[in-house]
């Protein structure tokens, strides 16, 4: 099986540059569906999401090519099935993208109901909702996802939840719908923004993205262009984590300061120093940490998706800190494969009461999902011994080279294919 292998503890110390953002390409991709020409994607980070992804759209008739470094050129023009299957759909979440992007180009798609990290139950009724709201006929059968419609109709949609996959869907599917779509209660994630600049430098007409409103006036065409996707926050994140629990002092490169600041505030408030530039951060940790609390939710609170990465870094702070998950039922498993590296950690249902303090030692542990494979990464770093990561694929969807980048800050850490 294959593994990353961490001999630690290690002080972190350099500087590292960000990939392009995860949870935009994963929706970036599919929408190029909507388009009739070449879209030449820039800033793609090397995971296997995104593989995967590209492996649906040419096994759906696309042309993809990896242009030079990190450049894709996708051109959906001669894609006429509108059918994704389990085998690819399973992988991972982010093929739900397919619906909305099929739906509005054909008015028909067919996807298996999705993957992706287990997070507690992850229904997709807003992503449904907005779709029928548009005139599409929804039917869920023998795990497929079938969405029709003669002609989508732009109208009013209001999400009754707070949504990253329902906003991303519901632009996806009214792009071209006829009229106005006025979306109302979306995500403001960053890559809410950046899939509709994407859509926007394609042609579509759509404002609002980053507030509580998305306004979406249908156009009949999306033509090519070129795009460069934003700086991944959570990579971004993850490495600020590691350098804060580690007592390290990393340049973080290649990001957007804006999008860093709940997690650069809650880094600062722990006594970290952080000093921003124009696409830079420095992260200093050398001075010891306090404890902090921490409650999870939709932008600009706090990303669920730094919670674990969080956790490790309250290990070494001072005091009793706790950590409120509040966007997703059931993120804390990893907290199990921690308390096997001697750490202290309690959970009463979405509340995890982390004690900081205690050194921790290597050991063998899993990455239960994506984000918690960052933080076991973390961890070993801090560990005194050798930690030993199994069930890395989760890691790999997500994070760019991350053994090679943890390396090149002085990590004594490699990968091990079996
Ligand atoms: N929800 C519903 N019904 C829906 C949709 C969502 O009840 O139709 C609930 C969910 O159960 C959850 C909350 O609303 O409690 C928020 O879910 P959201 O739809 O925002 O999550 P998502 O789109 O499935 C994306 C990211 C996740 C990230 C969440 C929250 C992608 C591909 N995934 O998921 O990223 O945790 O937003 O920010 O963009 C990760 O990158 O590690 C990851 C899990």
């Amino acid at each position: 099986m294959d593994r990353i292998i961490i001999n630690g503890p290690c002080r972190l110390e350099g500087e590292v540059d960000i990939s392009g953002a995860k949870n935009a390409i994963v929706a970036i991709l599919p929408a190029a569906m909507l388009v009739d020409g070449v879209c030449r994607i820039e800033n793609v980070p090397q995971i296997s999401d995104v593989e995967n992804i590209c492996n649906i759209l040419i096994a759906m008739g696309a042309k993809v090519n990896r242009a030079e470094g990190k450049t894709l050129e996708v051109d959906c023009s001669a894609v006429r099935c509108t059918e994704v299957p389990y085998e690819y759909a399973r992988k991972f979440r982010a093929s739900y993208y397919f619906l909305g992007a099929l739906l509005g180009r054909f008015g028909n798609a067919k996807v298996a109901l999705p993957g992706g990290c287990h997070l507690g139950a992850r229904p997709i009724d807003q992503h449904i909702k907005a779709f029928e709201q548009l005139g599409a006929q929804v039917d869920i059968l023998h795990g497929n996802v079938h969405c029709t419609a003669e002609k989508l109709e732009g109208d009013d949609i209001y999400l009754d939840m707070v949504s990253v996959g329902a906003t991303i869907n519901a632009m996806l599917a009214a792009v071209k719908a006829d009229g106005l779509t006025v979306i109302e209660n979306v995500a403001k994630e960053p890559h809410i923004v950046d899939v509709a600049n994407f859509l926007n430098s394609m042609g579509a007409n759509i404002r609002g993205a980053g507030t509580d409103v998305i306004k979406v006036q249908g156009v009949d065409r999306l033509l090519g262009g070129s795009y460069a996707v934003i700086p991944d926050q959570i990579e971004a994140g993850t490495f600020m984590a590691a350098a804060a629990a580690t007592g390290g002092r990393v340049l973080v490169k290649n990001v957007i300061p804006k999008h860093m600041e709940c997690i650069s505030a809650k880094l600062e408030e722990m006594g970290v120093l952080i000093e921003e530039f124009d696409d830079s951060i420095l992260v200093d940790a050398t001075a010891p940490l306090k404890k902090a609390n921490i409650k999870t939710m939709p932008y600009p609170g706090f990303p669920t998706d730094m919670q674990p990465q969080m956790a490790t870094v309250m290990l070494r702070a001072e005091g009793t800190s706790k950590i409120n998950e509040g966007v997703w039922d059931s993120r804390f498993k990893y907290t199990e494969e921690l308390i096997r590296m001697g750490a202290e950690i309690a959970v009463a249902g979405k509340v995890a009461t982390i004690e900081g303090g205690r050194q921790l030692l290597g050991a063998p542990v899993r990455a239960c999902d994506l984000r918690a494979g960052a933080a076991m990464v973390i961890a070993g770093l801090m560990a005194q011994g050798t930690t030993t990561i199994e069930d890395i694929d989760h890691i790999r969807r997500g994070y760019e080279r991350i053994v090679e980048k943890f390396a090149s800050l002085g990590a004594d850490i490699r990968l091990v294919l079996d």
